[in-house]
């Protein structure tokens, strides 16, 4: 049941209920008009304290399909954040008013901290570098619509590998399914953090390997998952100025790759992916992004039990 629970982080959820948001998500997709009303006088409040477009538009846009209301701030200096209140104090007000809450924070773990202070179900929409269990969400849907399948997949992670969220969160989601290989293409300052290879990739005994350039590899993919270089969370500009660059996809490239491999991102996309490649069938980043709302359709309809 995943009735009032929260999402914080993707091994929240078991397989099997993540398979229960898959069917209920495509049912969506198939007769949306059906769930029109579902949501009719429920209230989701979407708390943004980074920025965002299609995490925050799509959450908002998926509860106004269902019927439902929003409420909430993407811009933590027009709410009581700015004179200092506490995640714990926002989350126990918010609960006042909304049924759910979906919060996005540059601090690692502050979703964590409000649903421990919340009455009402509580997703993280990224916190900080660390986890976006609703992008994961997104891409195994995406990959499991069209591939027909989330096992037997070699997957190439290429870009800024340390502090993408959302890579570490679909290495983690995809090492609980059968004989996934991981490709991780990155420089050498943005490999994944020593939890991700540690805890998830060695410790589950999935097959990885490490890659410095695109083309090395690219022929082997049934999925290339691009990321940006995360600006942000750099301490030092020159650094994401030296490395902002170092992959890009072009149609080059992607002559190498088989007919059948897709091309993901998160978005946004800043100069990772030619826009060449974007009318190339295999490029998905968009469906992707539709996708997006359909999980969290799915998502939301679960933890508040609506049927
Ligand atoms: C991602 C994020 O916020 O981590 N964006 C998104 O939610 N689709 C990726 C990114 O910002 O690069």
């Amino acid at each position: 049941m995943l009735k009032g629970r929260h999402l914080i982080d993707p091994m929240d959820f078991s397989v099997e209920e993540l398979d229960g948001i898959f069917e209920l998500a495509g049912d969506i997709i198939a007769d949306p008009v059906k769930y029109s009303d579902s949501m009719k006088g429920k209230l989701l409040a979407t708390l943004f304290y980074e920025p965002s477009t299609r995490t925050r538009f799509s959450f908002e846009a998926a509860m106004l399909r269902l019927g439902g209301q929003v409420i909430g701030f993407s811009e933590p200096g027009s709410s009581s954040v700015s004179k200092g209140e506490s995640v714990a104090d926002t989350i126990k007000t918010v609960g006042c008013y909304a049924d759910i809450a979906v919060m996005r924070h540059p601090k690692e773990g502050a979703p964590k901290v409000a649903s421990l202070f919340s009455d009402i179900p509580v997703i993280n929409a990224g916190d900080g570098g660390h986890q976006h269990p609703t992008q994961t969400l997104t891409d195994l849907l995406t990959i499991k619509t069209v591939k027909g399948k989330l096992e037997n997949l070699t997957i190439g992670f290429c870009g800024d590998l340390k502090f993408g969220r959302t890579v570490h969160s679909l290495i983690k989601a995809l090492s609980r399914y059968e004989n996934i290989r991981v490709i991780l293409i990155s420089p050498e300052e943005l490999k994944v953090p020593e939890y991700i290879r540690n805890e998830i990739l060695i410790k589950n005994k999935i097959e990885f390997a490490e890659a410095e350039r695109i083309e090395d590899v690219i022929g082997e993919l049934d999925i290339l998952y691009m990321t940006r270089v995360q600006k942000e969370r750099f301490f030092n500009e020159d650094d994401y100025l030296r490395l902002k660059d170092r992959f890009i996809l072009d149609s080059e490239k992607m002559e190498l790759a088989s007919e059948s491999m897709m091309v993901l991102h998160p978005l946004p996309r800043v100069n990772e992916i030619a826009y060449e490649i974007d009318s190339d069938p295999r490029a998905m980043y968009f469906q992707q992004a539709k996708y997006g709302m359909y999980a969290r359709m799915a998502l939301m309809l679960k933890l508040l039990g609506v049927r």
